[in-house]
């Protein structure tokens, strides 16, 4: 019973895992330093939105400080040489509605889970580009920590477990947060596609 919620919830987001999945095209974005700065924006914009948003819901920093990926995605910029005055002017994605702790937790089920793949993304980027740490602090994430704060976030999950209200938010949370995440990182892709 202990996988219960979670293998609902990884049931129910495994299409929108899918498509981002497909439409990022990250290895073709990370292919030159300016492609991965402009990724880099782009996730910068949706982190600055999303966890404010997903702090103010939980109502929990001590869990959440850690998981902020908002001050990686600034350092990395600036490692990358974007001008400050370009830093504070980059467009910020809308968070959607967060309406309870259940909804927050949703929404970092994804910001957490991408950074599973994110270790995959990193060395890729780090080998191709000569970057370890700063310029890749975002994809670093947890490090090699990752293992430990996953398993500390899926007990998180667990305590919606039993509570079919909270899980129907925090799913339906998971569900639309990966929907605005690929809206916002793959417009072109999704351009191309109409
Ligand atoms: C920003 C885009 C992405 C987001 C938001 C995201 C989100 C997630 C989430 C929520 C999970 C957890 C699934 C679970 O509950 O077990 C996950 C796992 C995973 N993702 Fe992604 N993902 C993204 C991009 C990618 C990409 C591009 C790859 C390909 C390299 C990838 C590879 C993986 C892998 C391999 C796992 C499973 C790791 C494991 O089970 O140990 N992801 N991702």
């Amino acid at each position: 019973m202990r996988d219960g919620l979670h293998a609902r919830l990884r049931a129910a987001t495994a299409p929108q895992h899918e498509g981002l999945e497909r439409d990022l095209d990250w290895r073709a974005r990370v292919a030159t330093l300016a492609g991965y700065r402009a990724l880099l924006a782009r996730l910068h914009g949706f982190h600055a939105a999303y966890e404010p948003a997903i702090a103010q819901a939980l109502a929990d920093e001590a869990f959440l400080a850690s998981r902020r990926r908002l001050p990686r995605l600034k350092a990395d910029l600036r490692h990358l040489g974007l001008p400050e005055g370009e830093l504070a002017a980059l467009p910020h994605a809308e968070p959607i509605h967060l309406p309870n702790p259940a909804a927050a937790t949703g929404a970092l089920y994804v910001l957490e889970g991408s950074t599973l793949g994110g270790q995959v993304i990193g060395r890729h980027i780090g080998a191709l580009h000569g970057l370890t740490g700063d310029g890749l602090a975002y994809y670093r994430a947890h490090g090699p920590a990752t293992g430990a704060m996953w398993a500390a976030f899926r007990a998180r999950l667990a305590l919606f477990e039993g509570d079919p209200v909270g899980e129907a938010a925090l799913t339906e949370a998971a569900v639309a947060t990966f929907a605005a995440m690929r809206d916002w990182l793959c417009a072109e892709a999704a351009a191309r596609a109409a």
